[in-house]
């Protein structure tokens, strides 16, 4: 061991017999520590009891992109990377695909346990009462140009919202966080559908309080002259399925991004703008978006191979391929691709684009180079197909995944509340810029 490392040594129970532990000696000073380890895990803070000398900060631990990193404990959400299991409060995903409904996974989320028939109904009655928004929210709306991007404008409108219910920054207050919850879940379809009519140029939709959570939003996109919307019951089921399929996955980036600004205390509606604007990126909600524009400019399946050398060469990305956490399999792209070919019988619509992902996605997985770095399918690869197949443009498809995320991003926020060791977050640094310089030296080091 050289003077500067940390050796880590694991022995099988720490020395009160209650815990396993690691012992961790420094190889700078000689100390030597038992750490104890909870849950597969030891506390970074533990690391500061090593120090070079009485000054010195201690030993941080150095984690970009906390790709190593607890930051929270959670009984939400269970993922086994390698299995490809996703579990929402200990049910299977398959299972709640299945047999729930959106509103119910919400509810067992946010309370822990299914709801009774009364809790149910209680539940997707209030939802139901809380589907409008304030007129002015409409004029808010018209203000963003004809070709505003609908993520952005939902952005800007759930961080509105704040602005229409202040009390909700009592976040002590246990009857405000419930009915922020309750309004967030119920106003993000009206918003979002607002956001797609304007940038439609065409006259908003008010809820319908009739229809179920799926059918409602189908409402507010597509009604046209007819009194009354009749959605497709088996349209409504499917959209309800991936509404399940992207309520909650732990601690992915925009959960994380809930978790550390509403550390802060800031009222949810906020906590959760954070959370909109962390999935509009590329890399996370925006990955579906992209895969439909990857489809149409691979154009034929004829294109796939010379695609695929480009990926290999490093030129760019198979978007809706790979995943931080699933090293296997996607369980949630393999529910989607069951629905794909079911929602193109109900609309009858023949995409070509799926012929190009199905052997997009038979040469990827026959490929050293995919298989190698575990890349397999995730959940955006198929499920912009069927936004397309329900005619959802895709500039929307982002704001799809963001609706049914609202009720994971609320319970990772309730969590977070409730936890006593939730702290402000406040991750530190390695600082690697100048120290001590003088200013009017470094003036005229630039010739001023
Ligand atoms: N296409 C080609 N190569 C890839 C891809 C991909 N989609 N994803 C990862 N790699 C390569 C990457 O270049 C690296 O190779 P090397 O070891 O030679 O440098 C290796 O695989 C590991 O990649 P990474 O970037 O370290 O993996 P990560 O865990 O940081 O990234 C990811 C995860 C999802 C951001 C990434 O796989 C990716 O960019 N995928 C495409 C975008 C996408 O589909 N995102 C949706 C994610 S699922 C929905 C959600 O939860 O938001």
């Amino acid at each position: 061991m050289s003077d500067d490392q940390v050796q880590v040594v694991e022995p099988p129970v720490s020395e009160n017999g209650d815990s396993n532990a690691v012992t961790v000696t420094d190889g700078r000073t000689g100390k030597s520590e038992q750490l104890a380890v909870t849950d597969g895990t030891v506390r970074a803070s533990e690391l500061r009891q090593f120090k070079t000398d009485p000054e010195d900060f201690g030993l941080m631990t150095y984690d970009p992109a906390y790709t190593n990193t607890a930051s929270c404990r959670s009984a939400i959400t269970f993922i086994d990377g390698d299995k490809g299991i996703l579990q929402h409060r200990g049910y299977p995903i398959e299972q709640l695909c299945e047999h729930a409904s959106y509103l119910e996974v919400a509810y067992l989320l946010i309370h822990g346990d299914l709801p009774n028939e009364k809790q149910l109904e209680n539940w997707r009655y209030e939802i139901t009462m809380h589907t409008f928004v304030h007129e002015n929210l409409k004029v808010f709306v018209q203000g963003f140009r004809y070709d505003a991007h609908p993520m952005g404008m939902l952005l800007a409108t759930v961080g509105a919202l704040s602005t229409f219910y202040p009390d909700a920054k009592n976040i002590g207050d246990p009857e405000e966080r419930r009915m922020a919850g309750i309004r967030m879940i119920a106003k993000m379809p009206t918003l979002a559908g607002f956001a797609y009519r304007h940038s439609q140029g065409m006259p908003y939709v008010y809820p319908d309080n009739d229809l179920d959570y799926a059918g409602n939003f189908l409402q507010m996109m597509f009604k046209m002259t007819e009194l009354k919307y009749e959605p497709d019951p088996r349209l409504a089921k499917a959209l309800d399925t991936l509404f399940i399929l992207h309520a909650d996955h732990e601690q992915n980036c925009s959960t994380a991004a809930v978790r550390a600004v509403g550390s802060s205390q800031v009222d949810p509606y906020s906590a959760v703008a954070a959370g909109v604007a962390a999935l509009y990126g590329p890399l996370h909600g925006g990955a579906n978006e992209a895969v439909l524009r990857m489809l149409a400019r691979i154009k034929s399946v004829e294109n796939i191979p010379d695609f695929l050398s480009s990926v290999k060469a490093g030129n760019e990305r198979l978007m809706g391929f790979g995943h931080r956490v699933y090293k296997n399999f996607d369980p949630r792209a393999q529910i989607i691709k069951k629905h794909v070919g079911e929602v193109l019988e109900v609309t009858g619509t023949d995409n070509p684009l799926l012929e190009i992902a199905v052997e997009l996605e038979k040469q990827a997985l026959d490929d050293e180079y995919f298989t190698s770095r575990k890349l397999y399918p995730n959940v955006d690869f198929y499920s912009g197909l069927i936004y397309e197949a329900l005619q959802i443009p895709r500039s929307m498809f982002t704001v799809m995944f963001a609706i049914p995320r609202t009720s994971g991003w609320i319970a990772q926020w309730l969590e977070m509340l409730d936890d006593p060791e939730t702290k402000i977050a406040r991750p530190r640094q390695i600082y690697t810029g100048h120290r001590d310089r003088d200013f009017l030296e470094g003036r005229k080091a630039v010739g001023r």
